[in-house]
């Protein structure tokens, strides 16, 4: 009886909080709308079955859609003008039934916001993969990071599936998967401008990071690759380009062993790159799996380099095995360097495999926010700190952008509700002020899941944190319709100003971006 509630319960606090812990609530919550083939296992770990709801959709999607002056419920603030991107995997084709959820070609959406009014938009990002597959009418990239297993006519094209986030640069929007480089795109109309955007050639990697950073005080655009100098490369590239396009820094270091380095850390003076033990695994590859697997042996590595010079300053201060995908601010104040990330003890992710072929482990793999601390007063420090900061268990943090380099106050977070029973408590996005150490509330409710969560300000020289929070609720009653969500940001437990309500599902999303008006061209 109590092994049998045991599982039950790591089943509920699967289905209730690893929508947001494994960082895919609202792509998950897409994907649990779609059955499996009968007696047909689509993916698996290492240790077992993937839970239906972490499963890839085993049916194609592909809707673009065009839905002029949405139904609205509640008032869309009249300083709220601009338009919300987001970009998710949506298969084109097939891919291979053990393929993991991260794959798929990209689909960006936008609800564009103005004077009051909403229209949606969606369409496929049609980047050099998207056309070679139309072109053979197949899918000719079947697994996820694994070039071994691509038809021998896609050799020495772009594998980038630009499904993972998008920003704006240079009056486009780039669509971004880090092991490639972005594609770019109208920002009005999402047609797809240069399918393998390089920075008119001054790109220095061959891949592009999915979380560039842009510093607070220049504007500038920080950057990085990693896997650098090609497939299994230790290298990383640097490097940073001006609001108009120029490169003005580049530097590389060589990184201890190729994990996967999601995301970076950028402050007024450092780089922070962590690696984590989800490491490339070659011999999986070699049997046709995808590019990583969680090692349970290997260290992290909590990596700093000084910003604009050449590298060679670069430590790695060897740490816990732990996982770390995402920033949510950092900051340094001289003599410490403070970087908060969501972490967890383990794999985060129930569909990567496990190195050792050990069954995932849904509470090891629950993130929390958590600060990393090194302190620079030493020449060499030997250790980092680790401080978890609030009990809360979610993934994809965000913050108010215009402190992506400098110290913040206030973090974002999709998360289920803390003092809610596992799986009960319904689907949250919570605000942190971290010098209070307090956090506000929204709560969707147990039958929506919530994605990432985006923050708007209400100016562009408005208070940190004054703005609106905004994300898409799935309907899981409703077969997965999906709304947009509108919140004031310093008033989350108030419930949505407005709400955006779309006839049908939206594409799936991992991240989403937020341009303001000023930011975008004039239709
Ligand atoms: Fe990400």
């Amino acid at each position: 009886m109590t092994d049998q509630k045991t599982e039950i319960d790591r089943r509920s606090f699967v289905a209730g909080a690893l929508g947001a812990a494994a960082g895919m609530g609202g792509l998950l919550a897409q994907n649990a709308q779609a059955q499996p083939p009968e007696g047909r296992e689509i993916g698996t770990t290492a240790g077992g079955a993937i839970p239906p709801e972490m499963r890839r959709p085993t049916r194609l999607y592909r809707l673009e859609a065009d839905v002029h002056d949405c139904e609205i419920t509640g008032k869309v603030p009249s300083d709220l003008n601009g338009a919300f991107y987001r970009v998710g995997p949506d298969a084109q084709y097939p891919l291979h039934p053990r393929d993991i959820p991260f794959d798929g070609e990209g689909h960006v959406s936008m609800f564009r916001i103005k004077n009051g009014r909403v229209d949606y938009k969606s369409r496929m990002v049609r980047n050099e993969r998207y056309l070679a597959n139309d072109k053979a009418g197949k899918q000719l990239f079947p697994m996820y990071r694994n070039p071994s297993m691509d038809d021998p006519s896609a050799k020495g094209l772009s594998r980038s599936t630009a499904n993972t986030h998008i920003i704006n640069h240079r009056n486009y929007l780039l669509a971004l998967k880090e092991d490639s480089p972005p594609a770019a795109m109208d920002l009005l109309t999402l047609e797809t401008k240069v399918p393998t955007y390089t920075f008119d050639g001054q790109l220095p990697s061959k891949t592009f990071t999915a979380h560039p950073k842009l510093d607070s005080v220049t504007g500038n655009m920080v950057a990085f690759g990693y896997e650098a100098e090609g497939f299994g490369s230790k290298t990383v590239s640097i490097f940073e380009f001006t609001p108009q396009g120029k490169l003005v820094w580049n530097a590389k270091v060589q990184v201890p062993y190729v994990g996967m380095l999601h995301d970076f850390a950028v402050t007024e003076k450092h780089i922070v790159l962590y690696v984590i033990p989800l490491a490339m695994d070659q011999k999986q590859m070699d049997s046709g799996g995808p590019h990583w697997s969680w090692d349970n042996t290997l260290p992290t590595y909590f990596g700093f380099v000084r910003r604009g010079g050449d590298g060679k300053d670069v430590q790695f201060i060897k740490g816990p095995t732990r996982s770390a995908t995402h920033i949510m601010g950092t900051f340094d104040d001289g003599k410490k360097l403070f970087v908060d990330v969501e972490m967890s003890m383990s794999n985060p992710f129930p569909f990567m495999p496990m190195h050792d072929g050990s069954r995932w482990d849904p509470v090891a793999g629950s993130s929390h926010i958590t600060r990393l601390t090194v302190d620079l007063s030493k020449k060499r420090p030997s250790a980092y700190d680790i401080e978890q900061l609030y009990p809360h268990v979610g993934a994809l943090p965000r913050q108010d952008d215009r402190y992506n380099t400098v110290a913040y106050r206030y973090g974002f977070l999709p998360c289920p509700d803390p003092e809610a029973r596992p799986g009960t408590g319904g689907a949250c996005y919570a605000r942190f002020d971290h010098q209070t150490r307090k956090a506000t509330l929204f709560n969707a409710g147990t039958e929506s899941s919530l994605a990432e969560c985006c923050f708007a300000p209400r100016s562009a020289t408005a208070p940190e944190g004054s703005g609106y929070l905004m994300g898409v609720a799935t309907r899981n009653t409703e077969g997965g319709r999906a709304d947009l969500v509108i919140l004031d940001a310093e008033h989350l437990n108030d419930g949505p100003v407005a709400t955006v309500h779309l006839p049908m599902r939206a594409v799936g999303q991992i991240h989403g971006w937020w341009v303001p008006e000023a930011q975008l061209p004039k239709a």
